[in-house]
């Protein structure tokens, strides 16, 4: 099979599918959720999933991606009678996935701004605003959310039409060591404030979120199993076209197992590093803020940068910034895995069609975007509950839900389990073993590899996707 012309180095290979991986996920999500399920317990299940599924499920769609050398559609169509299908789910999910990325992208850069004005002193600033109402007030501003969701958008779209080595590797080989740089000054600021460890506490000690009325009671093992295994989901961007689409340009000559493993614990360590950042800060300086979500992001860590004295500002700017780079780093391995299959039919054929495949996508992504800015969180009444009446039958959420749901409640653990159903009952797991193995490398995690992903991994997701229905539909 074919070997595309990819990535330059493992180096930027690795910075890509872990700048895929790290995201608005692991800063808004990851900490929240280990520390209401049970601290430092979900992090031991957590990196027994992370092992069980995450690890599993990674190597094979990198595997998979290098072996065919194609993207997540072509990839099924070769490799599988049955499903030849799956590949559209994740490209699918992607494209639903990058219309509220690109949306949060865009609060991403408007909050760099607002601490650049509370810096410079000027008028674009919070100016005394509380975090909650600046926050109400960005988002009820249609035409301003469009805007920067639009430049996110466009930004994202560049990069891309640079192509894999000249736009994709390029940047993250940069930006992926600069955040890491930024996170660690502002976890030292954070973690040196008074009252900073009520916040390590509460993201580590067993029971002490429950003890202090942070949450009203322990959740179960089935809830902390399912919140860790969609959290590892979601995170390393899996049953997703991402990682697949980025094996398909990765050299021959290099370790799939070595790198995927890279992935997991980079992923972890810097979900772990913005958990040290955001909670010690959010305990020391805004004790009553929201925790989690878009809120903790763009509520309660402004507040934080508010009452911080006269360095905040500066704060202010590195963390959004760096939360910028997060998510752009995401929306280009998304916005790749939907164009991708498009711009090689034009490559069979001969012609170079990225900038223009890049185009027609960023136009369809914008079309999203727009609606999901303009919705304002449910905040501006043309939510789906409220134009087609579902708050009848019990669903309410906002647009912003609505693709969440669809796209990480169902379609990627759906992409996962067809991965594991492909690869463990229907061609085999020879089909990774013999790319892993293709230099000569060697496979020692191969019989953890046949075990898992014939039984445990399908099981663990089909857990994950029952907790994610439940927590959409029926909380
Ligand atoms: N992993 C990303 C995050 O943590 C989200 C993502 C999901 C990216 C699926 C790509 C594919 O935010």
């Amino acid at each position: 099979m074919r070997e595309k012309k990819g990535f330059g180095s493992n180096f930027g290979f690795l910075m890509a599918a872990v700048g895929s991986a790290i995201g608005l996920g692991n800063i808004w999500g990851f900490p929240y959720k280990m520390g209401a399920n049970g601290g430092f317990t979900f992090l031991v299940v957590y990196l027994v999933l992370g092992i069980l599924c995450g690890y599993i499920l990674l190597l094979s769609e990198i595997t998979l991606g290098r072996k065919t050398g194609r993207g997540a559609v072509a990839t099924f169509r070769i490799i599988s009678r049955r499903f030849k299908w799956a590949g559209w789910l994740g490209v699918i999910a992607s494209f639903l996935i990058l219309g509220f990325y690109s949306a949060l992208g865009g609060y991403c850069i408007k909050y760099v701004v607002l601490n650049l004005g509370n810096l410079l002193g000027s008028g674009f600033g919070t100016n005394g605003v509380v975090g909650a109402e600046v926050f109400r007030l960005f988002m009820g501003n249609q035409l301003e959310s469009v805007v920067y969701g639009l430049i996110f958008l466009v930004i994202t779209m560049l990069i891309v039409m640079g192509g894999i080595n000249g736009g994709i590797e390029r940047v993250c080989k940069v930006s992926m060591p600069l955040l890491f740089f930024m996170l660690l000054v502002c976890i030292i600021r954070a973690c040196t404030l008074p009252g900073a460890v009520e916040g390590l506490q509460f993201m580590f000690v067993p029971g002490w979120a429950v003890a202090n009325g942070v949450i009203e009671q322990e959740p179960s093992l089935f809830a902390v199993i399912s919140a860790a295994g969609g959290q590892i989901f979601f995170s390393l961007s899996i049953g997703m076209a991402t990682m697949l689409t980025y094996g398909a340009y990765l050299d021959k000559k290099e370790s799939l197992t070595k790198n995927t493993l890279l992935i997991v614990v980079m992923d972890t360590l810097v979900a772990l590093m913005a958990g040290l950042c955001v909670l010690p800060a959010r305990f020391a300086l805004d004790p009553q803020g929201v925790l989690d979500g878009p809120e903790m992001l763009f509520a309660t860590m402004q507040n934080v940068f508010d009452n911080m004295g006269s360095v905040g500002p500066v704060f202010g700017i590195l963390f959004y910034l760096l939360v910028v780079l997060a998510a752009l780093s995401t929306s280009i391995a998304l916005f790749e895995a939907v164009i991708s299959y498009f711009v090689e039919k034009a490559e069979e054929r001969g012609k170079h069609r990225r900038p223009l495949c890049a185009l027609v996508a960023a136009l369809l992504i914008g079309a999203l975007c727009v609606l999901v800015c303009m919705d304002g969180m449910g905040n501006n009444g043309i939510a789906p509950y409220q134009l087609l009446n579902l708050a009848e039958q019990g669903w309410n959420g906002d647009w912003l839900s609505f693709f969440s749901m669809v796209a990480e409640g169902l379609l990627m653990p759906l992409g996962g389990l067809l991965t594991c159903l492909i690869i463990g009952w229907e061609v085999g797991s020879d089909v990774i073993r013999s790319e892993v193995e293709v230099t000569g490398q060697h496979f020692g995690t191969a019989p953890l590899y046949r075990l898992c992903i014939r039984f445990i991994t399908p099981v663990i997701l089909l857990m994950v996707l029952y907790g994610q229905i439940q927590s959409f539909f029926f909380a």
